[in-house]
């Protein structure tokens, strides 16, 4: 007795623009990813189905049975699997290429659910949403020889028999459908296990870095994922320059307060708000841009510390460490011209990335109380978190001296809270306010308004 997977791979992939049988996923199509997460799982038998005059298959996949169905439906490709099937066949497995980030240990339990007594089918289910592939006892998988009858007909006309595995693989109901859910995917296969919830808790600002490169294609797949975050009225007023060269990274360094993790991260990325290409699209249609206005600069503002946002959160689900840098906004204008940046741009905030080197304890946050209102703004409740606030500061400065010799090389003070701090960096003309005296006259040298 033998367990097939059947591949439907038969589809023209339009809305993709591609054959997803052969989808790059880092370096492995997608069909040799369903094969292998088969083989793995014990699979006896892998039969492709694809249309005719499609392209070929990799070569490793060689010694794989490959059908060609008479439609262009799945229920088509099944039919067509199912008359290859010889007698020896007792258990089949739908894998649609399109579920290809589906891995063994699913296929696995699904197979395995089918020697439960009373279980004919087995489908995988993420949150309550069933998926696939679908695990079949042969005899239901025969109903699809009836004509016009489709998977779904056969899963529900058995629905007595059947069980649902538990799976936390969001992939078995997200298929590869539009290029974006490509892109995700190659990201998934990079990624840390976190939820994304998850992995928001997990954040800290890393400092130090290991000397290791962060590839280009690393970095290109971060911005672009970053990139995807909302837009006001699709403006995309951003650009992001990644400055690798020691020698350019070092007067970014000198320009940010001189800080060291600037120099030393493999690189730094200056994250900018960019209406030059408003400006151009403007330009193109006899209009010019309204760059004086308050209201575009607080756009290109906004959506590009969201970009930013999104690239250190996309970074760390990379296990890359990631510290934002304000200090850009000391010298704007060398900045800018540094970088090369055109009219109508400057750098919002810089960001240096690479391996993380540190281990940094976490610096909390003041209660959730003083930042959730539930309907309208509780100022009680908002006075009534500033001493969870210092608690919180205080415990991460006595933890940091006692288990880490210090932040950065020097004792933090573990008696000064967070409202001194404030008080100290907003209510004074402190350094922080003293390094950005001029910002609002650079910024308009920079090709902005704030009126
Ligand atoms: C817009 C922005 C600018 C920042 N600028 C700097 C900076 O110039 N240098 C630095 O070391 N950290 C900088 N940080 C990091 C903050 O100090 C850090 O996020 C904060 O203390 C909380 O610590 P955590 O990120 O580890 O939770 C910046 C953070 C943000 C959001």
């Amino acid at each position: 007795m033998t367990t097939v997977a059947i591949v439907p791979a038969a589809g023209l992939g339009r809305r993709m623009g591609a054959d997803k049988a052969l989808l790059d996923l880092g370096g492995t199509t997608a069909v040799e990813r369903v094969a292998a997460a088969c083989g793995d799982a014990g699979i006896d038998e892998v039969i492709v189905v694809r249309r005719e005059g499609a392209a070929p298959l990799p070569p490793a996949l060689a010694a794989r049975r490959i059908v060609v169905p008479a439609g262009g439906e799945m229920a088509d490709s099944l039919r067509a699997a199912r008359a290859a099937l010889g007698p020896a066949v007792a258990k089949v497995t739908v894998f649609p290429v399109d579920h290809a980030l589906v891995g063994a240990e699913t296929v696995l339990a699904l197979v395995a659910l089918l020697d439960r007594p009373g279980c004919t089918v087995a489908v995988p289910e993420f949150r309550g949403r069933r998926g696939h592939p679908v695990a079949m006892a042969r005899a239901v998988f025969d109903g699809i020889a009836a004509p016009a009858v489709t998977l779904r007909d056969v899963v529900r006309a058995n629905r007595p028999q059947l069980r649902a595995l538990r799976s936390a693989n969001p992939w078995v109901v997200a298929d590869l459908d539009e290029p974006e859910d490509l892109r995700s995917a190659r990201c998934a296969l990079h990624g840390e296990p976190w939820s994304t919830v998850a992995q928001m808790f997990r954040h800290r600002s890393r400092r130090s870095y290991r000397p290791d490169p962060v590839p280009a294609a690393q970095l290109e797949r971060l911005v672009d994922a970053a990139r995807h975050a909302s837009t006001s009225s699709l403006i995309q007023a951003y650009a992001v320059v990644a400055v690798r060269e020691p020698a350019v990274k070092d007067r970014c360094a000198r320009l940010c307060s001189d800080q060291q993790h600037v120099r030393d991260a493999p690189v730094f990325l200056a994250v900018c708000a960019d209406l030059h290409k408003i400006a151009l699209a403007c330009g193109r249609h006899g209009a010019s841009v309204q760059a004086q206005s308050l209201e575009l600069f607080l756009q290109a503002t906004v959506d590009a510390a969201l970009l930013g946002q999104n690239l250190q959160l996309a970074a760390e689900a990379e296990g890359l460490g990631a510290c934002m840098i304000g200090a850009a906004r000391n010298h704007p204008v060398e900045l800018a011209q540094l970088l090369g940046l055109p009219d109508h741009a400057y750098v919002v905030f810089g960001m240096t990335v690479g391996a993380p080197a540190d281990d940094p304890v976490p610096r909390g946050r003041m209660p959730l109380s003083g930042v959730l209102h539930w309907d309208r703004y509780d100022a009680a409740a908002a006075a009534a978190a500033l001493d969870g606030a210092d608690a919180s500061l205080r415990a991460w400065a006595a933890r940091t001296n006692a288990e880490r010799g210090g932040y950065r090389g020097r004792p933090v003070s573990a008696t000064k809270g967070w409202t001194e701090r404030m008080a100290a960096a907003w209510g004074a003309d402190s350094e922080y306010l003293g390094a950005r005296r001029t910002l609002a006259d650079e910024l308009r040298r920079l090709g902005f308004g704030l009126d």
